[in-house]
Formats: C-alpha cells, sequence, structure tokens
C-alpha cells in the first residue's frame, strides 16, 4: 500500500491554481495538503483534512510549489573567479569566457563533471528547487556534448542541447553549424529534449539561428534560445516565430519584441515563455529585463537562476524572486507564481506525462493541487511574502520532492 502524509496547520498554502484559493497564487489560509506516493492526493481547509498515515505539523508556516528553475548550465569544471573580479573591476562581459570553461570541461574526466553537476543539484534542491533543467554547452565537440548530455541526465529533470552557445576556438564557423545541426545533433538527440541558441553578436546570427532551430525541429525536439542578453537583436523574435517553449535573458527588448512575445499566447496558443534571469542581470552589470512590462503586455513569464560559473554563479531561486520584486517591480505572487509555474510552463511540465531524462513518466509540476507531483517547500516564515520582505535570508525549512522529504 502507498503511505500516505498529512501536512497539516499550514498558514498560508499558494497552490498556483485559481480553482483551489485566492488571487494568481491560488492562495487558502489554514490549509492541508495530502501526499499519496510521488502525487498530490488532497488540498484544502485544515478543518476538513482526511487521515493519512503519517502527519507533518506546518506550525502556522508558509507553504508552496517547489521551485522548478528552468536556465542552468550545471556541467562544468573549472573556475572564473578572476573573470568576475575583473567584470566587477570594470571589465565588461564577453561571451569569450565560455571558451575558458570549455577547455576545462573538456579536461575533466566523466566522474569530476558527474560530482559537480550533484553537488549544485544537491545546493539547490537545499533551496527549495525540485525541479531544474540544465544545459550542455561546454564540450562543443562531438564526444564532449554527447557526455555533457549523459551527465546531465543523470540529476537533471530536463537536458537541453547547447552546442549552439559559441564558436570554439579553433573551428571555422560554416564547420562547426555543420555539425551542430548534423553530427553532434544526432549524437545528442536521445538524450536530450531540447535544443538551444545563443543568439547574440559573438556567438550566432539570425540565419544561423533559424538553420539550428530548424534542425532542431526536424528532429522532433522542442527549441529554445538564449536572447537579447548582451544587446538589441532578432532573438526574441525568431524564438516567437519559430514556437520555441521559451526565449531567455531578454535585457534589450524593443516594444515589438514585448509584443510579440505577449501576442504569441493570444487565441489560446501555446506560445514562447519569456525567462528572466535577474542573478545574472546582476552578475554581468547588464540592464534588468523588463519583467513587468512583460507580465503588463500579457507575456507568460518565468524565472530561473542561469546557474553557470560565468555569469550568474547562483542557484538561488529565492535571491531571484527578491530581485524580481525589490528590483524588476513584480508583486510577491507574481515572481513566485513565474519561479513555479512559469519554470514549468517553460520546459512543457504543466501536464501529466512529461518524461525524465532516465525515461520515467512524471506528474505536472509548478502547481499544488491534485494529481500533481508532491513538490513543496514549507518557508520558515508566515507568508511568501517574507521572501522579499527579507532578502538574503535562508527561508526554506522543509523541502519534499516527489512525496520525499529532502530538507
Ligand atoms: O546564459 N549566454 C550564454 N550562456 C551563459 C553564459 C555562460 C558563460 O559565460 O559561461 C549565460 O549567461
Amino acid at each position: 500500500m502507498t503511505r500516505t502524509l498529512l501536512i497539516d496547520n499550514i498558514g498560508e498554502l499558494t497552490t498556483n491554481d485559481e480553482s483551489l484559493g485566492d488571487g494568481l497564487g491560488g492562495r487558502l489560509a489554514d490549509a492541508a495538503v495530502v501526499f499519496e506516493g510521488n502525487r498530490v492526493a488532497w488540498v484544502g481547509p485544515a478543518s476538513q483534512a482526511p487521515a493519512a498515515d503519517d502527519r507533518f505539523d506546518a506550525a502556522g508556516r508558509a507553504v508552496l510549489p517547489g521551485w522548478v528553475d528552468s536556465h542552468t548550465h550545471m556541467v562544468f569544471a573549472g573556475d572564473r573567479t578572476a573573470e568576475f573580479e575583473a567584470r566587477m573591476a570594470g571589465e565588461s562581459y564577453a561571451a569569450g569566457g565560455i571558451n575558458v570553461t570549455v577547455d576545462a570541461t573538456r579536461a575533466a574526466t566523466d566522474e569530476a563533471l558527474a560530482a559537480n553537476l550533484g553537488r549544485l543539484v544537491a545546493e539547490a534542491r537545499r533551496d527549495g528547487t525540485t525541479t531544474m533543467e540544465t544545459k550542455t554547452g561546454y564540450g562543443l565537440t562531438v564526444a564532449d556534448e554527447e557526455r555533457s548530455a549523459r551527465v546531465a541526465a543523470l540529476h537533471a529533470d530536463a537536458v537541453t542541447f547547447l552546442g549552439a552557445h559559441v564558436v570554439p576556438a579553433g573551428a571555422g564557423p560554416a564547420d562547426y553549424l555543420d555539425l551542430v545541426t548534423g553530427e553532434m545533433l544526432d549524437a545528442v538527440a536521445p538524450l536530450v529534449s531540447a535544443v538551444d541558441v545563443f543568439c547574440e553578436t559573438g556567438a550566432f546570427d539570425e540565419a544561423q539561428t533559424r538553420r539550428i532551430l530548424e534542425s532542431a525541429s526536424a528532429k522532433g525536439l522542442a527549441t529554445r534560445v538564449h536572447g537579447n542578453q548582451l544587446g538589441h537583436g532578432p532573438g526574441a523574435r525568431l524564438a516567437v516565430e519559430h514556437g520555441s517553449l521559451s526565449v531567455d535573458h531578454l535585457g534589450f527588448l524593443t516594444d515589438a519584441d514585448i509584443e510579440a512575445l505577449a501576442g504569441s499566447w493570444a487565441h489560446g496558443e501555446r506560445g514562447t515563455v519569456a525567462t528572466v534571469l535577474p542573478a545574472c542581470d546582476l552578475s554581468t552589470r547588464m540592464p534588468l529585463a523588463p519583467a513587468r512590462q512583460l507580465l503588463d503586455a500579457g507575456a507568460q513569464l518565468a524565472i530561473a537562476s542561469n546557474c553557470n560559473p560565468g555569469t550568474s554563479y547562483t542557484s538561488s531561486m529565492g535571491f531571484c524572486v527578491a530581485t524580481a520584486v525589490l528590483q524588476m517591480g513584480l508583486t510577491v505572487q507574481e515572481a513566485v507564481r513565474a519561479a513555479t509555474l512559469g519554470g514549468a510552463t517553460a520546459l512543457g511540465m504543466t501536464e501529466d506525462g512529461w518524461v525524465d531524462p532516465r525515461g520515467t513518466r512524471q506528474p505536472r509540476v509548478g502547481t499544488l493541487g491534485v494529481g500533481a507531483r508532491a513538490d513543496l517547500q514549507l518557508l520558515d516564515a508566515p507568508s511568501v511574502t517574507h521572501l522579499a520582505y527579507r532578502p538574503g535570508m535562508r527561508l526554506t525549512g522543509a523541502v519534499w520532492r516527489a512525496g520525499e522529504r529532502l530538507v
């Protein structure tokens, strides 16, 4: 028999399901949740909660879905502290630093890459992240991209192929493009669910990006774009035109880009999620993405950590949420939704039956309704407002993922 767990005496429960509670977060006061195995079996007022095998007393604290971090680059080796120091002393960020990590990653053993990824995933889970995407992109040879995807699949919930990160040192752009859309894509395709392109000056231009997106779709893979990070450019527009799941970064958007992102969700269509990366914007001293304008225009927003050794060496979604509230003009409820349901939407995980990299079918994530995966975090605070009201404080009190207690 599958065991059940009752979490009751919840002071404030965010479900992200407006049919279950108030406002954007579908919030309930004095609530309870019951898990049965890896799924949510019941949600409602604590006074009406059914009996269960086990009980956890939330003692009036806040409960919300686990964070869904839809953008990270965690398969890497090496260190870029010196580059960060130089940037803080006034040097600008250019994509060239990526090749420093490529050299270190190629030189590392599989075991070292897996251990580093495992350490980073454990760190993120301690801070309430229960679903994580991660990308390849620091291998940039067929063999190194293939092993990056294999290593990523050990721990991540979604693996994205980012062979189109930069043209590696020593390669010619035309030959490399042939490789990324040909032999390299063939090698990684069985291991990944999506393909990403860094569409930016110094990385891949509009025509190259189109070709990479088309080759991914021809293989039946979803697509994402890194766009509008270092300057204005075609990334957001191309992602919408191609029907990509998300376009990420977005520090430099025109009104037309914002309209295109919002318009992609018109008429009940599934559109392109606008993913903002607040920690990266701060760490590169680039303009903050216009999250407020995106939401006001009607775009679907996700917040992700972009944890990587170059531009954002943090997996703290709580920090990203606080920054989105304090500096990007979001309300706490908007930011929490973007960091949970928004990420799940960007990853295509809002319906039951998505398949993880180990081949296991999974329940939907990002909400806490009946049937959702039993992923939740308990804050050592009475409400989610404290995530921004007490910035920098570690508020994670307990974390369950697929019904299993992690913290
Ligand atoms: O998302 N934009 C490209 N990729 C990473 C940077 C990776 C790096 O500098 O190592 C990013 O910021």
